[in-house]
């Protein structure tokens, strides 16, 4: 059986690579999971524009100048030389855009495993879990491309809201009101970083879009105001405001610091804008700071303990994807894109950032994948 794999290279990330190799044996501890699905969103190919920086390009590594991005999504055991893993167990977790995978579990439990690879040993706990399927409370057979789209998406945007309340909103004015700028308010995450908002009372919540995004973000009611970017001027200069920038755009960071003399506080949290990304060095106001969703789950697992962070992150899931999957209006239709070719091609359309927001891509590279 041979491995098919999307790769691309590092320095140009719109020359893409499919490659098909056979399967190596596996070795004692050894696990071959057939990668059933995997999502594909801006926050891919953030993977990707930062993957030296952040190190995403280190948990499945190619060779030299080539890159394997990672994706969340759905495997199953296609073949164990593990005592404790059965063929056929389905588990969710950050794959690469492959049609199979070797991973070394360790660290089992009810739950599931943790990759023991050596090179995933120093990277961030949270991308080397795999979750048995079996066992997951947010796990439905019917809500896969929801979960795969979603999950990880989800999750960052209630930690944005939670952190934003647990820092009182950055000092809202004397009457407790203050406006949230959301940038790519169209993306996923931000958009369930404003359905979470606009729970909040005294909050204000502002998408900020590129103008042929406008009318989705008018339309999914999640934002009181939604604005292109050139419509700045029609916030009052003086609002007390936080910027929540899933962007990454130079030039509207800069736009916004200089604006906004009330600018309590400006969150780092993407780069969709890929061609137009930039530093934040010498800007008025407060400085960009990176938002670092795991510093927010260990804080609240800490405080809360782990389970019921669980429960609280399980609730809000469900009122989210009821909302976003809505079957009169969703937020988000599926797209599945079976195969190498339809891969491919999905992939440099959602690099290009010509999509249609409302898609949610769900990819699989097995050939003649149903
Ligand atoms: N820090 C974290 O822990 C964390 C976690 C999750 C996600 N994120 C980040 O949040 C961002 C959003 O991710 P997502 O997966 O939710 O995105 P998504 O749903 O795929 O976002 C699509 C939107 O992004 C903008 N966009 C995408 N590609 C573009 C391009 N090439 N040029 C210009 N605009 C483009 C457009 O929005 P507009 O027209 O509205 O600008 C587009 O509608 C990503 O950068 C991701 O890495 C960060």
């Amino acid at each position: 059986m041979n491995t098919i794999e999307l790769l691309v290279r590092k320095d140009q990330l719109a020359r893409v690579e499919l490659r098909e190799t056979p399967a190596i044996p596996l070795e004692e501890g050894q696990v071959r999971l057939g990668v059933e699905s995997f999502a594909l969103t801006a926050n891919n190919i953030t993977y990707a524009a930062f993957g030296e920086a952040m190190n995403y390009w280190r948990f499945y590594p190619a060779e030299e100048g080539w890159g394997r991005i990672p994706a969340w999504g759905f495997a199953s055991v296609l073949e164990s030389r593990h005592p404790e893993i059965a063929p056929g167990e389905k588990f969710y977790g950050y794959y690469p855009m492959s049609s199979s995978v070797v991973l070394l579990p360790h660290r089992l439990s009810a739950k599931g495993f943790m990759d023991g690879a050596e090179h995933r040993a120093q990277l961030h706990s949270v991308y080397n879990a795999y979750l048995r399927c079996s066992h997951d409370p947010f796990y439905t057979p019917q809500t896969e491309g929801a979960q795969a789209l979603l999950r990880p998406l989800f999750i960052t945007s209630w930690l944005i809201d939670d952190f934003l309340a647990d820092n009182d909103f950055f000092a809202a004015n004397a009457d407790g009101h203050s406006t949230m700028l959301l940038s790519s308010a169209s993306s996923k995450t931000a958009y369930g970083t404003a359905f979470q908002l606009a729970q909040r009372a005294g909050i204000e919540v502002v998408g900020l879009t590129s103008d042929a995004n406008l009318g989705f973000c008018q339309g999914l009611g999640c934002y009181h105001r939604a604005l292109s970017y050139n419509q700045l001027d029609q916030i009052a200069a003086a609002t007390p405001c936080v910027y929540i920038d899933f962007a990454g755009n130079a030039d509207l960071r800069r736009n916004i610091h200089s604006r906004f003399g009330n600018l309590r506080y400006s969150s780092s949290i993407g780069g969709t804008h890929v061609t137009q990304l930039g530093g934040a060095k010498d800007l008025p106001g407060p400085r960009a700071t990176l938002f670092f969703a795991p510093a927010q789950i260990k804080k609240r697992s800490t405080e809360w303990g782990a389970e019921r962070l669980e429960q609280k992150l399980l609730q809000a899931w469900h009122g989210f994807i009821v909302k976003a999957c809505d079957a009169t209006s969703p937020w988000l239709v599926f797209r599945h894109h079976r195969g190498p070719e339809a891969a491919k091609v999905a992939y440099l359309e959602v690099l290009s950032g010509n999509t249609d927001p409302r898609l949610g891509h769900v990819l699989s590279l097995a050939p003649g994948a149903a």
